[in-house]
């Protein structure tokens, strides 16, 4: 290993100079790629870049004082495991590059790594080296800056002068490279002795497909493109997936002794080995090391999470330089700990380890260090080597190997925690370090596993992997950005990030809500939403015309979605903005109310895709959603703090644009019953149903009052789409229908299908005056006729339409006195009717529209005729003040 210098690491990935950079140019030549495993994805005049794919490739390392002779000593070794050398004794044809992984080294003696390919035959079950330093290596997809050269004089330091103008191109390219004094990599392409046939590049690690989803889990997905090279920032698909598979053992049966020197690498006597790659180990002090608990259930993201979160800490106390941006360490200690019972999504947790260099610490004050810093002392155990790039599965693999061999030979181990230590830079591809440890039992000194549960010991450590319940693409958005961005929000603190949800604190809201029946979430939220927007678009006491804040917020109880049954609560809520929260207008409909302040609100909440319903209901998508949810809270350790009421749960709609919906699922640390309805409110009473409608097919009006012989109703809906025409027989009702139908089937601006025209269209009769003449001939009736908007309309702006003669409307509509009509209606018998409802209201003293009357019904088209319900009468005057 390198030297490790930990703070290398943390050095910026994007080295910056004032240097003009090189335009990549598709006329330079083709990047020269000669075998199966290279593929060019951009290429500069200077310098191309180029993918490796997944491969089996066999190595070793040496030290020596001259990187040619180091790679002639380092070849004689493969060319033994490639002439029978190995378990199977067989011969493997030699493939090309034959790569030397070096970097410029600060002492006397130089690492030198050969390594080479093995043949695609060899990939499932390789031969297994003899010789123990002789390790086989999967290299995961790897994106290199590579450049060819003309070699002059000796190999090893023409190729090092290559690597360092290949550098300076990439600094002055303002490409992100790992680190300024990492490794390089010599490839010989064919050779073989005679000379002509030789081809040399050197090559420089820009990425792999490990670093890359690393960074996608610290950075997210957009910053971290910044990592890749400059040509690859537009394709999101970089890496194919899955790849071919390769089945090698990693685990390697000689630690070897010079994976870490220098002053930081701790120091250990080795008490034994066996011949299974076991070395009992002793380490008189470790550390100093700082440690965290990431909030995680997952080996991958406790190594993301962990090493953001030190980072952070580190320049909180001043550790790292302002400005430096986080970037993967190493080396780092990820341990497992199985604190529950086997087989539970979250009985295994995790805490990160890093070693903190101690020159740095002499720079900081002791009462700071001490606050996050800490030894070990006298730690000793049991530890397995393995190579690979740190996926789970092989460090699991090899903690289960372990285990066993510690478990068949009696020794006494902890064997319900391990550590995996990742030694290398993700840039050292060939011949990697890690190591897996667990502790003796006597060394059980506090320093390890220091999890405050108690509860350590009880069960031995489950290395099974199991799949993630969750469906992270069908969930996480990773493109679209917080619709709070965008649009206003209530005030609110991402105060910790688990694996699958966050939660969030909402400091001092106070709400307008509505409760609504309804069989499903959807339905009873659209349905309440009108009602709620009525009160901010002026239905209150003040008429004030209030601001619509995101999200809408939808309240039920979330073990009833499955029940058929329609008469499910919904509570839904509006936040009101900060202004309103001391004194705000009262509604004025008797079913929406506002609630009291809350003065925290604390919840945690994913998101989800709406769109994506599969098989299932979209409630019992949700349901079940909530139930995993609240399944892996219940199977995480108590320090995770994560309590909270599972039946009563909230749906939080987000619109930031007319297109663009945002659905959260989210769960209360504790349910805010100032926004439930209170258990005595006589609103439910308004609902009652009618024969007309039943289903969600249509807007029920709403009964306000029942009067002596009429009923006074009301619209909920807040949007429709209209067409004026004349009324007398000149005007066609049948053709305003037929208007109006080819709205919903297209005939708007977006050629849009809206769905099916709802119940009721509303017709109304006006006289206008007679100096204003509208239509031919001597008609001075008016015919208007609107249908609602679908419910989605309601809530977002519809497309115009293209017919003549129809408008969208947004109104408020008053109440109306209404009577019902059962039964065939002739116009002589309807202008009866109304004449008598007149002279009613007019008793009654009601202010009513004289100008014009209007009718509606919910009958389908078909309705036997004695069966019809036609209601007609008079709109409402508002009354002024
Ligand atoms: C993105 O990368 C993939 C894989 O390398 C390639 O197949 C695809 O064509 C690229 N797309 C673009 C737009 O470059
Ligand atoms: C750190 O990251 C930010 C954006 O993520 C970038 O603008 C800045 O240049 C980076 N700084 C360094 C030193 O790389
Ligand atoms: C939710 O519904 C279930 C089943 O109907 C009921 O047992 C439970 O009491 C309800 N919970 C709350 C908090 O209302
Ligand atoms: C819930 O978890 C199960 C596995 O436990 C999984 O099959 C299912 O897809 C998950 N459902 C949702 C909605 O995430
Ligand atoms: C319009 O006025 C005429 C006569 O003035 C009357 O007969 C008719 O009923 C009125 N129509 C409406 C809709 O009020």
């Amino acid at each position: 290993m390198r030297l490790p210098l930990l703070f290398a690491g943390l050095v910026l990935n994007v080295l910056l100079s004032g240097v003009h950079g090189v335009r990549a140019d598709i006329t330079s030549p083709p990047c020269d790629v000669s075998d199966h495993l290279h593929e060019c994805l951009c290429s500069y005049p200077e310098y191309h870049v180029r993918r490796m794919r997944r491969s089996l490739w066999v190595s070793t390392t040496v030290w020596d004082l001259s990187p040619s002779s180091g790679r002639a000593r380092a070849l004689k070794k493969l060319q033994r495991y490639l002439h029978g050398h190995n378990n199977q004794g067989v011969t493997i044809p030699r493939e090309w590059p034959l790569t030397t992984q070096t970097y410029v080294p600060t002492g006397l003696l130089r690492e030198v790594t050969v390594a080479l390919p093995l043949p695609r035959e060899e990939w499932i079950s390789p031969p297994v080296p003899e010789d123990p330093t002789v390790v086989l290596d999967v290299v995961p997809e790897t994106v290199l800056y590579v450049k060819s050269f003309r070699r002059r004089g000796d190999l090893g330091f023409s190729a090092q002068r290559e690597a360092q103008k290949l550098l300076h191109l990439l600094i002055a390219n303002k490409e992100p490279i790992v680190r300024r004094d990492d490794y390089y990599y010599i490839l010989q392409h064919g050779g073989d002795g005679s000379t002509l046939r030789e081809r040399y590049e050197v090559a420089i690690f820009a990425t792999n497909a490990v670093l890359d989803e690393f960074y996608r889990g610290t950075d997210g997905p957009g910053e971290r493109l910044l990592r890749l090279p400059r040509c690859l920032r537009g394709n999101d698909s970089l890496w194919s997936s899955g790849g071919a598979s390769v089945h090698a053992d990693l685990v390697r049966r000689y630690c070897g002794t010079t994976f870490c020197y220098g002053p930081d690498c701790p120091t250990y006597t080795i008490q034994s080995k066996d011949g299974r790659g076991v070395e009992r180990r002793s380490y008189r002090t470790v550390g100093p090391f700082m440690r965290t608990d990431p909030l995680t259930c997952q080996f991958d993201r406790a190594r993301q999470q962990g090493q953001k979160i030190m980072f952070q800490k580190l320049k909180e106390v001043g550790l790292a330089s302002p400005g430096r941006n986080f970037s993967r360490f190493s080396p780092v200690v990820t341990e497992v700990v199985q604190v529950g019972s086997r087989g539970g999504s979250c009985s295994r947790t995790y805490a990160s380890y890093m070693p903190v260099p101690r020159d740095v610490l002499t720079r900081v004050s002791q009462e700071k260090t001490e606050s996050f810093v800490s030894t070990c002392q006298d730690l000793s155990g049991y530890v397995l080597c393995f190579g690979g790039h740190g996926g789970t599965e092989t460090a699991f693999e090899a903690g289960r190997r372990l285990s066993t061999a510690l478990a068949d030979r009696g020794a006494s181990f902890s064997d319900d925690a391990m550590a995996v230590v990742e030694y290398n830079v993700q840039s050292r591809v060939f011949d990697r370090h890690n190591e897996v440890f667990m502790e003796t039992r006597d060394s059980e000194n506090g320093c390890l596993h220091t999890d405050s549960s108690g509860t350590q010991g009880q069960n031995s450590l489950d290395f099974t992997l199991t799949k993630d319940w969750f469906e992270g693409a069908d969930i996480t958005s990773p493109d679209l950005q917080h619709p709070c961005t965008k649009a206003p929000c209530p005030h609110n603190k991402i105060t910790r990030t688990f694996d699958h949800f966050k939660e969030h604190r909402y400091m001092k809201t106070r709400w307008v809500c509505t409760k609504e029946r309804s069989c499903e979430a959807v339905s009873g939220r659209d349905k309440a939403m009108a009602g709620l927007l009525f009160y901010i678009n002026g239905r209150n006491d003040d008429r004030a015309t209030i601001e619509m804040m995101q999200p809408v917020l939808t309240i039920h109880n979330v073990t009833e979605v499955s029940s058929p049954a329609c008469d499910k609560i919904f509570t839904v809520c509006l936040y009101l903005p900060t202004g309103y929260h001391d004194n705000p207008p009262r509604p004025v409909d008797t079913q929406v109310y506002i609630s009291e302040p809350v003065e925290e609100l604390e919840l945690f909440s994913l998101h989800f895709n709406n769109a994506r319903v599969g098989g299932l209901s979209r409630d019992l998508y949700v349901s079940e959603l909530a139930h995993n949810v609240t399944a892996e809270m219940s199977s995480m350790p108590d320090r995770f703090d994560v309590r909270c009421e599972k039946e009563m749960i909230a749906e939080l709609l987000f619109m930031a644009t007319e297109d663009e919906e945002w659905h959260e699922l989210a769960f209360f640390r504790k349910v805010p019953t100032q926004l439930l309805p209170q258990t005595d409110s006589q609103a439910d009473d308004v609902h009652v149903q009618y024969d007309a409608c039943q289903n969600d097919a249509c807007f029920l009006h709403e009964k306000v009052r029942d009067w002596d012989g009429f009923t006074e109703f009301r619209f909920d809906i807040g949007k429709w789409v209209c067409m004026k025409t004349a009324g007398c027989e000149t005007g066609n009702p049948r053709d305003v229908f037929l208007a109006l139908t080819s709205y919903f089937g297209g005939k708007n601006v977006a050629g849009r299908v809206l769905g099916n025209m709802m119940a009721p269209v509303v017709m109304q009769y006006k006289n206008i005056s007679k100096d204003e003449d509208p239509f031919p001939g001597s008609c001075h009736e008016e015919l208007e006729a609107c249908a609602p908007l679908p419910r989605y309309y309601q809530r977002k702006n519809a497309p115009a339409p293209t017919e003549e003669g129809l408008m969208l409307r947004q109104v408020v509509t008053p109440s109306m006195y209404i009577i019902a009509l059962k039964g065939h209606i002739t116009s002589a018998q309807l202008s009866l009717e109304l004449e008598t409802l007149k002279h009613k209201l007019e008793e009654t003293g009601l202010q009513f529209d004289k100008s014009g009357n209007l009718f509606y019904t919910y009958d389908e088209p078909f309705t036997e005729v004695d069966r019809r319900v036609t209601y007609t009468g008079f709109w409402k005057l508002q009354t002024v003040g």
